[in-house]
């Protein structure tokens, strides 16, 4: 899984591509991501309410990805420069997937997360039948660490997480290779 950056970004050039701090503006196009045929089972919906909450409070950030100043997805981190140097990357979705923009949208916000803050792990959950996010997040190099049961409630049950993360020196170690 580890490939060079150029194979990685294949299918989803990183020309045109920006990752950029969300606004409250944004919530509508957050909300119909969220809610996308077919992601029902797969990413949590806030309503318009509790994301106005979480705007407003210092340990969630919100990132769009655009390209051509079109948004693709959204991505909400939650433990933003938290005092445990431990971060969650709580949601993320984009529009179109399967065209590159989620693992290259993943690299430029954990870069982010890395570069903005003294976070150590950051981490990542996904629904282990989720194969396209699971091979999405290590190809933005997360490691993949084992099943976490019962973790999150989600559609009233319980559901079992596969739990990913990276830690900053595998960060730094990356951004070597890539030459950066
Ligand atoms: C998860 C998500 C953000 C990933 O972004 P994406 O743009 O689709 O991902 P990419 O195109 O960058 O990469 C997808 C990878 O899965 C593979 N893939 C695509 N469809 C797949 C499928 N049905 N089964 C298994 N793998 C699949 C691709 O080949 C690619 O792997 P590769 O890089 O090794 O070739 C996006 O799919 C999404 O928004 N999904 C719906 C919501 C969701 O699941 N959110 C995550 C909750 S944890």
């Amino acid at each position: 899984m580890n490939r060079p950056p150029e194979r990685r970004l294949s299918r989803g050039t990183a020309e045109g591509f920006t990752l950029r701090r969300a606004n409250p503006a944004d919530v509508p196009f957050i909300m119909a991501t969220e809610r996308l045929d077919g992601y029902e089972t797969l990413v949590g919906r806030w309503e318009a309410d509790t994301h106005a909450a979480a705007f407003a409070d210092p340990a969630y950030r919100y990132f769009i990805g655009e390209f051509a100043g079109r948004p693709v997805g959204f991505a909400l981190i939650r433990d933003w420069a938290s005092p445990a140097k431990v971060t969650c990357v709580k949601r993320l979705a984009v529009v179109e997937p399967g065209q590159g923009h989620g693992s290259l949208f993943l690299r430029r916000a954990i870069d982010a997360m890395f570069e903005e803050t003294d976070t150590h792990r950051l981490w990542i959950g996904a629904f282990p039948e989720n194969l396209r996010a699971r091979r999405a997040y290590v190809a933005a190099g997360f490691a993949e660490e084992g099943i976490a049961r019962g973790s999150a409630f989600f559609g009233e049950v319980f559901r079992d997480e596969m739990i990913l993360s990276m830690l900053r020196p595998e960060w730094q170690a990356r951004r070597a290779r890539d030459g950066l």
